[in-house]
């Protein structure tokens, strides 16, 4: 097969395949170029060229970590102090990383779509710091603080002594991370809204997730089932890949100003 022939439904893209990268890159530049609402949904890969390890995998924080001793309430209940130490040390991990050339092209990409929608299942604000501004946090922010009994939100970013955790001055319930932790709902306004942009985007992106944890999994398959075209980034396939019109077996970071490149050139090439 010529590179003239790419086949229409499943195209995998591999960065060491140049000349058959740039034709699967024109033909979503094209498709991108028609599209008004443009949807996506970050994982954890978004942020690991910024220094922030994902969850799975080799290196990922659950082969360390146990999830069921830190990220669950019955957790922080028997051993408030241990969680405490654990988002402490995430959160001054995450204060010390910056946003990588993947988040920062995110930003960009938002003023190129009449309608953009950015979800992320990120909780290290690296999105904001980018520049983004819609943005539907689905499992909250490491450095906000909340109630664990009323859910009343602290403001401001205060640093948590976990042997004297303050209790919430309403209902004098204990202080946790604003973040969602196994077994927990997710916020209901942002979850409808991500659902919304889902089913309405002509467009779909899929980001370093490794698309396993719902609802958010499922976020990619609405899109595709609504009609939107679905793109998927990420250097290992997942349940998604099968499903993509369009994977790219890349890192964000470097593939997403490529991609942004490539997009305004054209659009430039059409405007001249
Ligand atoms: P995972 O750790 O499950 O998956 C990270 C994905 O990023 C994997 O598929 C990697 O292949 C991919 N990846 C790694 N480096 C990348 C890069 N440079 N560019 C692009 N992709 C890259 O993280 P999530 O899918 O985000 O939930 O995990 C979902 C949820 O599970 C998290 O939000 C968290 C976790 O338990 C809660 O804490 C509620």
């Amino acid at each position: 097969m010529g590179f003239g022939e790419v086949p229409n439904n499943i195209i995998v893209g591999n960065l060491r395949s140049a000349a058959y990268l740039d034709v699967m890159v024109d033909r979503l530049v094209e498709i991108m170029s028609h599209s008004r609402h443009c949807a996506i949904l970050t994982g954890a890969g978004m942020s690991a060229e910024s220094g922030v390890p994902t969850f799975r995998g080799a290196d990922g924080l659950w082969q360390k970590f146990k999830a069921e001793e830190l990220a669950n309430m019955d957790a922080f209940m028997a051993n408030p102090k241990l969680v405490w130490e654990w988002y402490n040390w995430r959160r001054d991990l995450m204060s010390k990383v910056e946003p990588n050339p993947g988040h920062l092209a995110l930003a960009e990409m938002e003023n190129l779509f009449e309608r953009f929608t950015l979800i992320t299942q990120n909780i290290d604000g690296l999105h904001h710091e980018a520049g983004s501004r819609e943005i539907l946090e689905l499992h909250g922010n490491i450095h906000r603080n909340k109630c664990s009994k009323c859910n009343r939100i602290l403001s401001g970013d205060i640093e948590i002594d976990p042997d004297r955790i303050p209790a919430c001055e309403t209902c004098g319930g204990r202080i946790r991370p604003d973040v969602v932790w196994f077994g927990e709902m997710l916020d209901n306004d942002i979850l409808s809204g991500a659902f919304r942009a889902s089913e309405e985007a002509d467009i779909f992106f899929s980001i370093g997730t490794s698309a396993v944890v719902h609802p958010a999994a499922s976020l990619p398959m609405m899109a595709k089932q609504s009609g939107a075209t679905l793109v998927e980034i990420n250097p290992d396939r997942t349940p998604l890949t099968d499903l993509a019109d369009f994977y790219f077996e890349a890192r964000s970071g470097e593939f997403l100003p490529e991609l942004i490149s490539a997009y305004k050139e054209r659009l430039e090439s059409r405007e001249a």
